[in-house]
């Protein structure tokens, strides 16, 4: 039988991963799941009820509610509390373990699909046919956040998004849980020096590099 497409996306926050994972997935016509979205509900479903975010079982049960129904408010989704927020809820291996079927439910749709995140090619699709491994220097991370989150009315200081996206990384790189590392098996793409259109065809060139391994190995 032959192998789905399940494309891979990691990387750190505003590295340019949920950009090029979902013109990959436009392109390729695969559906799209923006995975930080899931750890972005749970952190603002503990919020929303008072609950503290470093508490293992209050962050769990809330994972446990998490459907589709809890990714649809995306502007309070993505912004820069509920980055935070998801990014502490996710340390919790028990939040970690809520979520698992629903992602690896995804990626096992018929025709593949495109997931991104921290642990998708380590994790939640280990034997996906791509993967890529999204990155940049933390100073241009911040600069895309910052504009970003600035051109929607946030206000903040950009030493203040760097520091953020610099605790982020240690959180999310340091966690015992899945954290967040590349898959020996995944290619780097760096978009330090790249605009959209260019880290676009960068990663269509890879994803084109393993579907042709993918073509051998049906043969
Ligand atoms: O990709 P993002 O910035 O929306 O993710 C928000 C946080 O969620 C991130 O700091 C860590 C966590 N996360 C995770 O631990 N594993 C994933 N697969 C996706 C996100």
């Amino acid at each position: 039988m032959s192998r789905a497409l399940i494309i891979a996306v990691d990387g750190p926050a505003a590295s340019g991963k949920g950009t090029v994972a979902a013109r990959l997935a436009r392109h390729y016509g695969l559906p799209y799941l923006d995975t930080g979205l899931l750890y972005r509900a749970v952190g603002l479903a503990v919020l929303d009820a008072g609950g503290d975010l470093d508490d293992a079982a209050t962050a769990e049960t809330a994972a446990r509610k998490i459907d589709a129904a809890h990714l649809e408010d995306v502007e309070r989704l993505t912004d820069r509390g509920a980055g935070e927020a998801a990014s502490r809820v996710a340390g919790h291996p028990g939040v970690r373990a809520a979520l698992l079927d629903y992602q690896r439910a995804f990626a096992a749709r018929p025709g593949g699909a495109v997931l991104d995140g921290r642990d998708i090619g380590t994790v939640i699709a280990p034997d996906a046919p791509a993967k890529l491994f999204v990155t940049a220097t933390p100073e241009v991370r911040a600069t895309r956040r910052w504009k970003q989150l600035t051109g929607r009315g946030e206000v903040i200081a950009f030493e203040d998004m760097l520091a953020d996206i610099l605790r982020r990384d240690e959180r999310d790189a340091g966690r015992g849980a899945a954290p967040m590392v590349q898959a020996a098996d995944a290619v780097l793409l760096d978009t330090t020096e790249l605009d959209i259109d260019a880290a676009f065809d960068a990663a269509r060139r890879i994803i084109e590099a393993a579907r042709a391994r993918m073509g051998k190995s049906n043969a």
